[in-house]
């Protein structure tokens, strides 16, 4: 039997199921996001990888596809920032999240239009702050999980930021199914936040060719952080061109980074003032030093090759540890469908183990 499972994060979202898709670079688009959120979720739209004048185009598409509220991610160092802030106030966008960047300010900006901020966190530290400076979600992401990821996994992060904050917190780093959905809410979290189990759907706009490559990958072993892309630590399926990256020089890498960070800054419409700027504002933004602003020109590059080109040799395939359990595509539909069935079963079998006991203790 399906569960209903009303938390403080359904309430706050809006949604009907404690299950959130996370936003992911070039992943989740306009119809991931609406899919989720039709089926149940709460989607987070990729707004930091929608270029500069289309992320209004973007919002109205999401809009267009759903009538329940949906979230958008930012980071403060894009370039569009604050066309992106804008518009999730225009538009009364029901959620933000984010990572580091973002100062008091703007978080009060966001929360003043209505706007709940739900920053995503790999660190108990990083969990403190975030609230300090307003968030009033959390969603903590161990080491498991994809994309930029911290060393600490799910189930030590987790009850650590839980025993550390007030406002509800969401799990996420590692999860696909109903009993880690029941394990969360156990722990005392709000709700499950998924990635890669999003992006490996019907739904995904990632091309068949990659998610291929991504079901195929059976040993959780194969989902290595590297910081040879970016200087900072991201899990990814090792792949061809991760393992070329790995053995390249640091000189070598630099010099591909050159040749990328031109070619993308011509994309994001940055002329080299602005490329400057943009510069400027990772370093200050504690992102790294030199090294790691010029090296975060390889991202966007070889990760638009993996997964909007699907070229998984010679592009990059960001991954949570996940997709090692992951052997199928569902829609969204069936998947939240299925996990919140698999829910109803743990929480049936659960009482039946307490009822049990109950027994047991009143006989003995
Ligand atoms: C392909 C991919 C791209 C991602 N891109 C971003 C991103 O642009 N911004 C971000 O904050 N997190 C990004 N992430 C991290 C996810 O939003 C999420 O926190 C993570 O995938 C959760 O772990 P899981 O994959 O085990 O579910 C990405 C993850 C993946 C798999």
């Amino acid at each position: 039997m399906a569960a209903s499972l009303k938390t403080p994060l359904t309430e706050k979202l809006g949604c009907k199921y404690p299950v959130v898709q996370t936003a992911m670079g070039w992943v989740a688009d306009a119809k991931l996001t609406a899919a989720t959120c039709n089926a149940g979720g709460f989607g987070f739209l990729a707004g930091a990888t929608i270029e500069p004048g289309k992320v209004d185009a973007a919002i109205l598409d999401v809009k267009a596809r759903t009538k329940n509220p949906f979230g958008v991610n930012f980071h403060m160092f894009q370039p569009n920032a604050e066309e992106v802030l804008a518009a999730v106030i225009r538009h009364g966008v029901r959620a933000v999240s984010y990572g580091r960047g973002p100062d008091a300010k703007t978080i009060k900006r966001l929360k003043d239009a209505g706007v709940v901020c739900m920053p995503t966190v790999g660190a108990l530290k990083h969990a403190v702050k975030a609230v300090e400076l307003g968030a009033d979600v959390v969603t903590v992401q161990g080491g498991e999980g994809g994309g930029h990821t911290g060393a600490v996994p799910t189930s030590i992060l987790l009850p650590q930021v839980l025993d550390a904050v007030k406002v509800p917190v969401v799990a996420a780093g590692g999860f696909s199914d109903g009993r880690g959905l029941v394990a969360a809410l156990a722990w005392g979290a709000a709700g499950i936040a998924m990635g890669t189990r999003f992006l490996l759907t019907k739904d995904s706009p990632v091309p068949m060719s990659s998610l291929e490559r991504y079901l195929k990958t059976k040993d959780p072993t194969l989902i290595k952080v590297s910081t040879a892309v970016d200087g900072l630590p991201q899990r990814f399926i090792e792949n061809e061109e991760l393992k070329r990256l790995e053995e390249m020089s640091l000189p070598a890498r630099l010099a591909m980074s050159a040749k990328y960070a031109r070619h993308w800054g011509k994309e994001a419409g940055l002329g080299p003032v602005g490329m400057a700027r943009l510069g400027l504002k990772v370093m200050s933004g504690d992102e790294g030093g030199f090294r790691q602003t010029v090296m975060a020109a390889n991202l966007p590059t070889l990760v638009q090759r993996g997964v909007v080109a699907g070229d998984p040799v010679n592009g990059l395939l960001p991954s949570g540890q996940v997709a090692a359990v992951i052997d199928k595509l569902e829609s969204c539909e069936e998947l939240i469908s299925r996990i919140m069935r698999e829910a109803g079963d743990r929480l049936a079998a659960l009482a039946k183990l307490t009822a049990v006991n109950a027994k047991k203790g009143s006989a003995a």
